[in-house]
């Protein structure tokens, strides 16, 4: 796998594939912002108030990555999007279920979800007026899980799966220089739209990756980000605490 090209709109990509004049001591003091030296901190560690370094590429660009909720034009092809599957598919699936699959959707597929939505919720519009919310990215992947009866794998695991790979999917795609946002809403699951997207009985439709490029407001807002890592003290204890 070497053929997934890696959209530089991204700074999280140019910074997890190694920007060729900046080293990793360079990241770190660009991480930590102006006058803090990253560098200085233990390796692997993070500020209390800058966002989260890590020298490893991989942990970088997950501590790094953000949903974008507006993206640009543009979209990965059917072929991209497989290369970047190829880093979903070893998601943790117990006995092997493979629980969920992906649908895109393009161009006027999105037209047509945007009625099925209006259906759903029982919208009414104007004639010649759309629901544009489908619109706001060129490509949405559904995110379907397929749940079957087995007696040592509940449903709830099958959905951890389906939802797991979904996020590893978001990684890839952000590792990747794209930017992702996932959506849902109060209709995803409504009957409309379900028959819009050709489910069957044991699906659920768990919403969509709204996916795109990063256009320069994002790259500006991505570069000067001083969203703090969340305190890993609330989501850790130890047994019988
Ligand atoms: C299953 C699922 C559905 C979501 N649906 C929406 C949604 O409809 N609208 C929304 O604003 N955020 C939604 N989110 C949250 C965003 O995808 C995103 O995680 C959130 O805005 C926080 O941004 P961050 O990912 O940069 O931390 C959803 C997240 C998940 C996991």
């Amino acid at each position: 796998m070497g053929g997934v090209t890696v959209n530089p709109a991204n700074p999280a990509a140019a910074g997890a594939h190694g920007a060729p004049s900046e080293d990793a001591a360079a990241r770190a003091d660009r991480a930590a912002g102006p006058g803090l030296k990253g560098s200085d901190r233990p390796r692997g560690t993070a500020r209390a108030s800058a966002p989260a370094h890590f020298d490893d590429p991989v942990l970088d660009s997950m501590a790094r990555r953000r949903s974008i909720s507006s993206v640009g034009p543009g979209a990965p092809s059917d072929e991209e999007l497989k290369e970047l599957l190829a880093a979903v598919t070893p998601v943790a699936d117990h006995k092997a279920l493979r629980p969920w699959r992906l649908i895109t959707l393009r161009g006027d597929d999105r037209l047509r979800l945007g009625e099925a939505l209006d259906e759903a919720s029982g919208t009414q519009r104007e004639p010649g007026e759309i629901n544009r919310k489908p619109l706001r990215s060129d490509l949405l992947i559904a995110v379907v899980a397929k749940l079957t009866e087995h007696p040592k794998v509940p449903a709830w695991e099958q959905l951890a799966t389906a939802a797991g790979a979904a996020h590893l999917l978001e990684l890839a795609l952000w590792q990747a220089g794209w930017g992702v946002m996932w959506r849902s809403g109060l209709a995803t699951d409504a009957e409309p739209v379900r028959a819009a997207h050709g489910l069957a009985a044991d699906e659920q439709l768990l919403g969509w990756l709204y996916v795109g490029s990063v256009d320069d407001y994002f790259k500006k807002k991505l570069a000067q980000s001083s969203r703090p890592p969340l305190d890993p003290e609330q989501f850790l204890s130890r047994f019988g605490e």
